[in-house]
This record gives structure tokens, sequence and C-alpha cells, in this order.
């Protein structure tokens, strides 16, 4: 399989593993945090109910006993002191002072007998002498006992209501009354009037307000919501307000069912939290997902990137193993053919050699087409030598080239190799630098072939360039390596190219000017000496030829 197919099979494997990853990472996250939140944002909203079911029921018993307090004053006063005894103003007067030093809220007192006169009066204002005889109250306390009014404005002009009690004077009914200022019970209910959009009032059975709303209404004015709404105990209703925003209305009877305590309170106010939580959770989540997300990235790409290292390292090693196949067949058919030539070479040479002895001879000297003979033999004697080098280093090639190992100094050889060369270098304007490591290790490698490898690889170079150039040869050490490098500014060599340009007879230079052995040679050589030759080009931007050889430790002798 071709190094590219490879490559996008693990494009896809990689794109696969990571849609899983992420798929399988990324899901629970998001499902956890939705559960959460679902189950939290459940438990907040039982919690917000629960709390201003609390808030209502606190409230309407703090209410109730402030009207049970100041009945229970009353009905002290009244089980504790005889009519006779209050019925004098100055006696109820004293009485009033006690009281208002003991309790708030209270304006007025008075004393009223079985026939409804007001006999007695302490406060601000002359109420001696009315009569109630007429009055709905006025029964009802009568025969009740006790009675709380709604609120009304009254002489005064400001909202107030009244507390009376029944006594008993030589069989016959008394009242004791007293006014209680509604401020006082405003402020009491006022106190559960929470965040920004809280409220909390009262109404009676007729929907009046007995307290002033924070919003939309005023004290006496009439209340729109609907009393039908709330039941026996603490009611919580959810309402949708004018403005679309929904919120919680949650109502107690208080009074024996006269009056109703309300508290409101914005469905979205009392969220704050939860929205906050939410908004926490997300950008966790957000930032959770990322965080996956780039690991899983990351990873992948670390992964597969040495993946693709490990697999080209396969590839090259592949490539060079399907190089030495074909080496090893042509190699053989090299030989059969090279031996098969070689015999009617030799016998064309003899023949050649044998016209040239005749045109010696003096007759033929003497024939019209002497000179032309004579340039024919030698063309014959110029291409027989012709196909005999390449025979000759057809058999080379194919030889089982047996090397002896020397001490090799890389470094060295390369310079003997530029000295050899420089001249014809020279001629052609072609600057040869030297980019050397110091100190390379002495190796045990075979001398005279290295030397006939980078000979083939510069003139190679050389040839490429053809003038005015540069050649770069450079000697590194790696690992357990030496790395030999030459680089030249060439016109390279296209993709097709690159894959043959180690194939014997493979060449692009004019018939008669290569043979296409030199590399296919050098292929060998470096091969038998353990080593990897690999070629590197783009056409137009030259070429790279670099060798990798090992660095093997000479035998101490
Ligand atoms: N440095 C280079 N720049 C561009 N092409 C190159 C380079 N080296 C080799 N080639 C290409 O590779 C081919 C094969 O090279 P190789 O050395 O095997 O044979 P050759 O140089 O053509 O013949 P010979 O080596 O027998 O003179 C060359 O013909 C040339 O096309
Ligand atoms: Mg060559």
């Amino acid at each position: 399989m071709a190094f590219y197919q490879r490559k996008f099979i693990y494009k896809n494997l990689k794109r696969k593993i990571t849609t899983i990853i992420l798929c399988v990472a990324i899901f629970p996250l998001i499902f956890l945090g939705e559960t959460i939140y679902y189950r939290f944002a459940k438990t907040y909203e039982e919690k917000i109910e629960d709390q201003i079911k609390y808030r209502t029921r606190s409230l309407s018993d703090a209410v109730e006993v402030f009207l049970r307090e100041r009945t229970a004053i009353l009905a002290t006063i009244v089980d504790t002191r005889s009519f006779d005894d209050l019925k004098q103003q100055e006696n109820l007067a004293r009485m009033f002072k006690v009281i208002s030093r003991r309790t708030d809220g209270l304006i007025d007192l008075g004393v009223i007998d079985s026939a409804g006169q007001h006999l007695a009066y302490s406060g601000p204002y002359n109420l001696k002498g009315l009569k109630y005889f007429q009055q709905a109250w006025f029964n009802e306390v009568m025969t009740k006992g006790k009675y709380i009014s709604n609120v009304y404005m009254g002489y005064r002009q400001l909202p107030h209501f009244v507390i009376a009690v029944r006594g008993y004077s030589n069989g016959r009914g008394w009242i004791l009354r007293a006014t209680v200022d509604s401020d006082i019970f405003n402020q009491l209910v006022r106190t559960a009037q929470t965040g920004m959009s809280g409220d909390a009032y009262i109404i009676n059975k007729n929907g009046i307000y007995q307290t002033a709303p924070r919003f939309s209404g005023k004290i006496l004015g009439k209340s729109n919501i609907p009393l039908t709404l709330f039941g026996q105990g603490t009611t919580v209703a959810e309402k949708i307000k004018a403005n679309g925003k929904a919120k919680h209305v949650a109502g107690t009877w208080l009074k024996n069912n006269e009056w109703l305590l309300v508290i409101t309170q914005d469905v979205g106010d009392e969220k704050g939290g939860l929205l906050t939580t939410r908004n926490t959770e997300i950008i966790i989540i957000v930032f959770g997902c990322l965080a996956i997300i780039m690991t899983t990235f990351f990873a992948m790409r670390m992964i597969f990137n040495h993946l693709e290292e490990v697999d080209k390292g396969i590839s090259e090693l592949n490539d060079q193993l399907i190089q030495s196949d074909k080496m090893a067949a042509l190699g053989k058919m090299a030989t059969g053919i090279a031996h098969e030539i070689n015999n009617p070479l030799a016998i064309i040479g003899e023949k050649a050699g044998w016209m040239r002895d005749l045109l010696d001879e003096e007759k033929f000297q003497e024939s019209e087409n002497f000179k032309e003979y004579e340039q024919s033999v030698d063309k014959i004697e110029e291409h027989v030598e012709r196909a005999r080098k390449i025979t000759h280093n057809m058999l080379g090639f194919a030889r089982r080239m047996e090397h002896r190992l020397d001490d090799v100094d890389i470094n060295n050889v390369l310079n003997q190799t530029l000295e050899l060369l420089q001249s014809h270098a020279q001629t052609s304007n072609i600057k040869i630098s030297k980019d050397f490591q110091s100190e390379l290790p002495i190796i045990a490698s075979d001398q005279s072939q290295l030397q006939q490898v980078f000979l083939n690889l510069i003139n190679n170079a050389i040839d490429a360039v053809e003038k005015d150039g540069l050649i770069e040869v450079k000697t590194r050490k790696k690992d357990s390596q030496i790395v030999v490098a030459i680089k030249d500014n060439g016109p390279g060599i296209d993709e097709e190219h690159l894959k043959k340009v180690f194939d014997p007879f493979f060449t692009t230079k004019e018939t008669g000017k290569g043979t296409g052995l030199g590399l296919s040679v050098s292929y060998n050589i470096i091969k038998k000496l353990g080593g990897i030759i690999k070629a590197e080009s783009k056409l137009s931007e030259g070429a790279v030829f670099s060798i990798k050889l090992p660095i093997k430790i000479p035998d101490k002798k």
C-alpha cells in the first residue's frame, strides 16, 4: 500500500477515533450537567415555595399575636376592674396611661354602657356621649363578647381599627373599647416586603386593603386578587403578571377568616441563585468540553504523527527492500547479457584490429576510400571499447562485491574525492562548499568503495548543475550513524524520476554520456556496507543525496 494511501486511512481513522472519544466524553458530561441542574432546580423551586409559605405563616402568627395581645389587655382590665370604677373619667384616663406605657399601637380607650352610651373616653377625640346602640358592631360585642373591626377612616381621616371587649356589671353588659393605630400594624406587616419585588399586605374578605400594599393600590382601596385562590391553611399559587413575569402569591386567612394575609414575590427575583448556578454550570461544562476537545485533538495528533513517522520508516525500509529485489533480479540478467555480449565484442574487436593491420598495407593506402575505411575502423574500435566498458560495469554491478574493512575517516575520504574533482568543477565555475563535523569517529568500512560512491554522487551533482552553481557537502554524526549529504542547486528531479534514479540503466543523459549505472552501483555498495542511501528533490529546487553509515568501531589490531 502506498504511503499516501495509508495517510488517507490514518486520517479517516483519526477522525473516527476523535469523534468516538468526543462523543463518549462530552455527551455524558452534558447529560450529567443537565440532570444535576434539573434536580437542583426542582429542589430549589420547592425550597422557594417552602420559604414563602413559611414567611406567610410566621407573619400571620405575628399578626394574630398582635391582635390577641391587645384584646387580652382589654379583657384583663374588664375582668379585674369594675364598670363603676372605669366609668369615672379620671380612672379611665389613669388606666389608659398605664396601658400606653406597656404597649404601643393603642390610640384611645373608652367605656360604653349597656345602652350604647359612651360614658367615659380617654384619647385625642371628643367621643364622650356618642351613642352606639344602633351600630352593628355594638350588638356583635354584646353577643360575642369580643370584636375587632375592619380598618376605616373615622373622624381623624387616618386609617385605624377598633378592638372591643364586653364585661358584666349587676347582670348588665358594658363594653371597653380601644382604637388601634394602623401605622403600627402596617409596620409589622411591612417587615415581610423583601427583595426588589416582594410585597406583603392584609385584605378583608371583601378584598379591601387593611394595610398599605407596596405596589399598585393603597390602604382601603380594592384589591383585584381573586380570593377564591386561597383555601384553608397557607396556599401558594403562581400568577402571571401584566408584564408577563411570573410571581408567587401566598396567602393565609386570619382573624377567624375575616382577613387574608398576602405575600407576593417575583419568581425571577427568588430564582436569582438558581440563575447564577445555571451560569456557573454552563461555564464549567463549556470549559470542560473545551479541555476534552483540546486534549483529544492534541493526543490524537501526537499519536498519529508518531504512527506516521514509524510508518514512513517502514515504508522507506520497504522501498529499499523492493529496490534490492529489483537489483538482484536485474543483476542476474545483467551477468547473462554481459557474458553473451562480451564474446561477440571480443570477436568484433579482434576483427577490427585485423582490419587496421590490413589497412597498413600499401595497396589499401593507395585506395581512394582509404580515409573512410580508416575512420570506420576507428569508430568500430571506439564503440567496441564503450560497449566493453558497459559490460564491465554490468558485471561489476552484478558481482557480489567483496569488501575489505579499513579504518575510514569519512571527512578524509571526501577531501580526497573533492581534490580529484576540484579542477573539473572549477572549469564550469561550480563552487563546492564543505561543512564537515570535526572529529567524526573512525569507522570500519571500505575506503575505495566509499570513494567510488562519493565520486558518483558529486559527479552527478556537477552534471546536474552544469555551470555556475553550488554544491554543498556536509557530514554529521547523528546517534549511531554518520550522515553524509551532498546537495546541489541544479534543476532537481521530478517525482516520477525520483522513484527510478537508483534503477540500473536509468539515465536522463543523452546516449553515450551516461550509463545509468552510477547510482545503482552506489546503492549496492552502501547497502553492503550496512548503510542507507536516499534521494530527496523537488523539481527546480536542486537535489540532496544523503547516505547514512553505521558507526562500526574498527577492531583493535
Ligand atoms: N544531483 C542530481 N540532480 C539531478 N538529477 C540527478 C542527480 N543525480 C542523478 N540524477 C539523475 O539520475 C540519473 C541516474 O544517475 P546515475 O548516476 O545512476 O546515472 P548517470 O549519471 O545518468 O550515468 P553515469 O553515472 O553512468 O554517468 C541521472 O541520469 C539523472 O537524471
Ligand atoms: Mg552518474
